[in-house]
C-alpha cells in the first residue's frame, strides 16, 4: 500500500490549481484554422443549375454540374456553392478544392434512399477491405479526395443521410458492399466542417482519412442510439485534426481516432497524430473516445479535454489486438465529467476482429504513456476495465485527481497494465497503484508538442509551473 506524506500539502496545491486552472477556463482555446477563406469571390446557388428542393427531385446532376462549373474559380481564390432552404434530395458527389460548400440554417441534404445512388470505390490500402465486408464499399454521400482548402459548413444547415435502410440491411445481412459514411475526405489538407447539423449516418458520419489540418468545429450529430456503428468523428491515419465544441449522439463510438487494420495498416504505415478534442459533449451505448481498435498505423499525441460523457457505456476506451501491430501512446485526458455510464475507463487487448487469416499474430500493439487527469464520475458502474495483452503490458497508465461514485465491487478489473496514480477514488487496482510524484511526473503530464500552437504552449508552461512541487 502506498502512503501519503505530502496528502496535506498536495491537497492544497490541488485547490491552488483548481482555482488557477478555473479562472484560466480552457475555453479560450480554440482550433487553429487552416485554409478555409470566410468568404470566396464567386458564388453559385443549387437552384441555378436546376436543383429542386422538394425532398423528392434526385438533384445529384445538380450538385456535380455546379461544382464542375466552380472548378474552373479554383485558381481565382475559390468559390461557394450555396445551398438554400429546402429539402435537397442526392445521391454522392466529390467536393474539389478551394471550395465551400455552405447550406442555409433551413436547408437539408437529404441523402438518396436507394443505394445505387451510392456508387461503388476501391477499399482503403490502409484496411485492405470493405470494414464490414470484403471487398470494395460504397462512397459518401459528401466524397473529396487529394484537396486543399475545402469548408463544408452552415448556419446549423442538415445533412440528413437517410441511414434506416442501410441499418436495415446491415440487419438482415442483405448489404452488397460496406456501407458508406456521410462525409468522407482522402488526402486533403485544410478542411473545415463547421455549424451544422449531421443526422443518420449509414454508418460512420466524419471520416477524415489520410488527411492534414482537419478543423472540425460546433457540429451536433445524431442518430438513434441502436443504429449500427454510426460513429460521430473518426480521424483515420490523418494529422493534426482538431475537434471542439460538439454535440454527439449516436449509436456507436462519439470519437474514434483510427490508423488502419492488421497487415494492411502495418504496411500502409500512416499514423494519426496531433489530434485535439475539446469542449464536447456525448452520448453512446459505445464509447465516449475510442482509439482503435483499427491502429495498426500508430496513433499518438492525442489530447482531449473539457468532456462530458452521460448515458454512455464506456467513457474513455482503447481497443487493440495481437496482429494490430502499431502503437497508442501520449494520449492525455482532463477535465472529464462522466454520469451514468458503465465502465470509466476501458483498455481491452483482445478485441480480435481481423480482416483476413493473413495477420501476424506476434504483431503486437505497444500502448504506452496514457494520462487521464481531473475526472469525475457519478452513476457509474465498473471505474476500470482494463486488459493488456499477456507478455505485452500497456505501460505508463497515470491516473490523477480520479473521483468516481461506483457501484460495483470491485471497481477495478486489470490485467497486464502496468502504471501510477495519485489523488484516486475508489483506490485503484495494485498494478496501477506506484505512486506519480515525484519519480512518474513526466511520465504522467507529458503533453502533446504541437510546435505551431502558441496558445496550447503557453497552457503547458503553465501547467508545468503549476505542477512543480
Ligand atoms: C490522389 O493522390 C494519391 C496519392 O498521391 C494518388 O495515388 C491518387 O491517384 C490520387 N487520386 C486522384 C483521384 O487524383
Ligand atoms: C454554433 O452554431 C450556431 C448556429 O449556427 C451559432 O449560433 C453559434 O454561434 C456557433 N457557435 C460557435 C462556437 O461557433
Ligand atoms: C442546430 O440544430 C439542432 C437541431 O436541428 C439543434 O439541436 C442544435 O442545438 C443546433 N445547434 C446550435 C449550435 O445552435
Ligand atoms: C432487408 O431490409 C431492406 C431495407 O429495409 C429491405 O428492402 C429488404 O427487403 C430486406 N430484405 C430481407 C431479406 O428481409
Ligand atoms: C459558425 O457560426 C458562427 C455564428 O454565425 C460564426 O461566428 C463562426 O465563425 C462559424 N464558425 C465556423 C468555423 O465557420
Ligand atoms: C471542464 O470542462 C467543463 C465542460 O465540460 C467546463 O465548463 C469547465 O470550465 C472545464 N474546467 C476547466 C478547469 O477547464
Ligand atoms: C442510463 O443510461 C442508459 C443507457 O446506457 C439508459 O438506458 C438509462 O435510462 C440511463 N439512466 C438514467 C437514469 O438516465
Ligand atoms: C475481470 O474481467 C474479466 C473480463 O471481463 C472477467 O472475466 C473477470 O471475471 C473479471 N474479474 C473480476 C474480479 O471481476
Amino acid at each position: 500500500m502506498r502512503s501519503h506524506p505530502v496528502l496535506g500539502y498536495g491537497l492544497l496545491v490541488l485547490f491552488v490549481f483548481w482555482v488557477t486552472a478555473n479562472r484560466a477556463s480552457s475555453s479560450s482555446l480554440h482550433c487553429k484554422r487552416y485554409g478555409g477563406d470566410e468568404t470566396r469571390p464567386h458564388s453559385v446557388t443549387i437552384t441555378e443549375f436546376g436543383a429542386v428542393g422538394d425532398g423528392t427531385t434526385l438533384n445529384t446532376k445538380a450538385f456535380q454540374n455546379a461544382i464542375f462549373y466552380l472548378n474552373s474559380f479554383a485558381d481565382k481564390g475559390g468559390a461557394e456553392l450555396f445551398v438554400p432552404a429546402g429539402r435537397w434530395l442526392t445521391g454522392s458527389f466529390n467536393l474539389i478544392s478551394h471550395l465551400t460548400l455552405w447550406l442555409h440554417k433551413d436547408a437539408v441534404v437529404l441523402g438518396s434512399t436507394d443505394p445505387a445512388d451510392w456508387p461503388i470505390i476501391d477499399p482503403l490500402p490502409s484496411y485492405g477491405r470493405g470494414r464490414e465486408l470484403p471487398g470494395n464499399r460504397h462512397k459518401s454521400l459528401i466524397f473529396g479526395s487529394n484537396l486543399t482548402d475545402v469548408v463544408i459548413t452552415g448556419e446549423n444547415g442538415t445533412i440528413d443521410g437517410q441511414g434506416s435502410g442501410w441499418w436495415q440491411r446491415f440487419r438482415n445481412k442483405t448489404l452488397d458492399y460496406t456501407r458508406p459514411h456521410l462525409i468522407e475526405l482522402m488526402n486533403s489538407n485544410e478542411v473545415v466542417i463547421s455549424n451544422l447539423t449531421l443526422l443518420n449516418s449509414p454508418f460512420w458520419t466524419v471520416h477524415p482519412v489520410y488527411s492534414s489540418h482537419v478543423t472540425i468545429q460546433n457540429l451536433t450529430i445524431r442518430a438513434p442510439p441502436n443504429s449500427p456503428n454510426t460513429d460521430g468523428i473518426d480521424p483515420d491515419s490523418s494529422d493534426h485534426v482538431c475537434i471542439e465544441d460538439c454535440y454527439i449522439s449516436t449509436g456507436d463510438d462519439v470519437i474514434a481516432i483510427k490508423s488502419g487494420w492488421d497487415e494492411y495498416g502495418i504496411c500502409y504505415g500512416r499514423p494519426s497524430t496531433k489530434i485535439t478534442i475539446r469542449r464536447l459533449v456525448g452520448e453512446t451505448r459505445s464509447s465516449g473516445i475510442a482509439i482503435g481498435s483499427e491502429m495498426s498505423g500508430g496513433v499518438s499525441d492525442v489530447h482531449a479535454e473539457d468532456l462530458f460523457f452521460y448515458n454512455t457505456n464506456n467513457g474513455i476506451r482503447i481497443k487493440s489486438s495481437p496482429g494490430r501491430g502499431g502503437y497508442v501512446r501520449n494520449v492525455y485526458v482532463s477535465n472529464v465529467s462522466l454520469l451514468n455510464v458503465t465502465t470509466a475507463f476501458r483498455f481491452t487487448g483482445l478485441y480480435g476482429e481481423h480482416p483476413d487469416d493473413h495477420y501476424d499474430p506476434n504483431a503486437l500493439p505497444k500502448i504506452e504513456r496514457i494520462t487521464f487527469k481531473d475526472i469525475r464520475g457519478k452513476s457509474i458502474t465498473v471505474a476500470g476495465l482494463m486488459q493488456g495483452i499477456e507478455g505485452d503490458a500497456f505501460g505508463d497508465i497515470c491516473l490523477y485527481n480520479v473521483n468516481l461514485q461506483v457501484s460495483a465491487s470491485p471497481p477495478w478489473n486489470c490485467s497486464n497494465v502496468k502504471g501510477y496514480s495519485d489523488f484516486v477514488s475508489p483506490q485503484p487496482c495494485e498494478l496501477l497503484e506506484q505512486c506519480v510524484f515525484p519519480d512518474h511526473c513526466s511520465e504522467c503530464y507529458h503533453l502533446s508538442s504541437d510546435d505551431d500552437d502558441e496558445q496550447r504552449n503557453q497552457k503547458r508552461r503553465k501547467g508545468a509551473r503549476l505542477l512543480s512541487w
